[in-house]
């Protein structure tokens, strides 16, 4: 027999995504409307670690489904890693009746609470957040669309000077080991070329793709290059470039953190409040170590070790075919 849950723990962790809040502010309101109390846990497993519990009630998440970040707020916690870390985690849980979690984060949060749910036997389900959208299970996760509309109005505004310049940009965005901003962003903003972790593009095809630029007149361009690319980033790749094409002004623009904040799109609000929804609802199911993930529109469950042995390839091929001609 499935045991009632009294208390659901609601953490973040991993690197923030835009959305976090509408989904910290879905699973507050959700379990309350069940008749469960919710407690947050302040920076993710190590707030577990050093007892850092706040009571939440339907009041402490008005207004914060517009804001990007985490209130909870984030960290990345060794400790945790250890038997002994989440021992100690796990008997503060306890002290505080803690008896269920929602974690939102990216694989390493899903590793931890995998581990967790499965050597103290306490139910967890996991939202996919990062704007890397690097999660098998999940088409979306929380801060992906804000975060490739946030690169998009970069890539926009870069044009203007590159055009107005006749420069070459390399613009890096973010994506240590996956392309999907790069490519989706870079899509979207024209890029006449995108470099990806997932695919080998050699400097030399590179070059030989700007040289038929400028031979069919084309003054200025921009390539999309994704953090976790093998040429060894955009300084790099840019370098490169010059010493074959030293008529040409090159610029490099690194995006950075810039595109994890901001006020997250409609597309995430409502993604994160479904997801966060569908959190508590299938606690409250008897479910446990599973995500709650969007596929075809609908809300899907997956199991969390399938996710985290998923990973490693997630990009749309028709995109990333498409491109290839669509940048000439
Ligand atoms: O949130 C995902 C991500 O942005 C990666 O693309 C990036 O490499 C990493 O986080 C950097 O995070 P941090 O600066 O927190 O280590």
């Amino acid at each position: 027999m499935v045991k009632a849950i009294k208390k659901i723990g609601v953490l973040t962790s991993g690197g923030d995504a835009p959305g976090m809040n509408a989904c910290i502010r879905a699973v507050v309101r959700t379990g309350i409307y069940l008749g469960k109390e919710v407690v947050g846990i302040k920076q993710g497993y190590q707030g577990m670690v050093d007892r850092k519990f706040v009571n939440m009630d339907s009041h402490s998440v008005c207004n914060i489904i517009q804001l990007g970040g985490t209130i909870l707020k984030t960290a990345r916690c060794d400790e945790f890693r250890t038997y002994e870390g989440r021992q100690k985690a796990y008997k503060n849980l306890k002290k505080e009746g803690i008896d269920a979690l929602v974690a939102i984060g990216g694989d390493g949060t899903f590793t931890g609470a995998e581990l967790l749910s499965r050597e103290f036997d306490i139910p967890v389900i996991c939202v996919p957040g990062t704007i890397d959208n690097d999660l098998y299970g999940s088409d979306f996760t929380l801060g992906y669309d804000t975060a490739n509309n946030t690169v998009i109005e970069a890539i926009d505004k870069i044009r203007d000077t590159a055009a107005s310049h006749d420069r070459l940009f390399f613009i890096e965005v973010m994506g240590r080991d996956s392309g999907c901003i790069a490519l989706w962003a870079g899509t979207a903003g024209g890029a006449e070329a995108i470099l990806l972790p997932e695919k080998d593009t050699g400097i030399e095809d590179l070059i030989q793709k700007l040289e038929k630029g400028a031979d069919s007149n084309k003054s200025s361009s921009i390539v999309i290059i994704a953090e976790g690319d093998k040429n060894g980033g955009a300084y790099h790749v840019a370098k490169l470039v010059k010493e074959k094409f030293q008529f040409y002004d090159i610029k490099v623009t690194i995006l950075g953190h810039l595109q994890r904040g901001g006020s997250p799109t409609s597309f995430d609000r409502v993604l994160a409040s479904r997801l966060g929804y569908a959190a508590v609802k299938a606690l409250e199911a008897g479910e446990t170590r599973k995500m709650v993930g969007i596929r075809g529109n609908r809300v899907k469950l997956t199991d969390l070790v399938e996710s985290i042995n998923n990973n490693s390839f997630k990009l749309e091929e028709d995109l990333m075919e498409m491109s290839t001609i669509l940048t000439i």
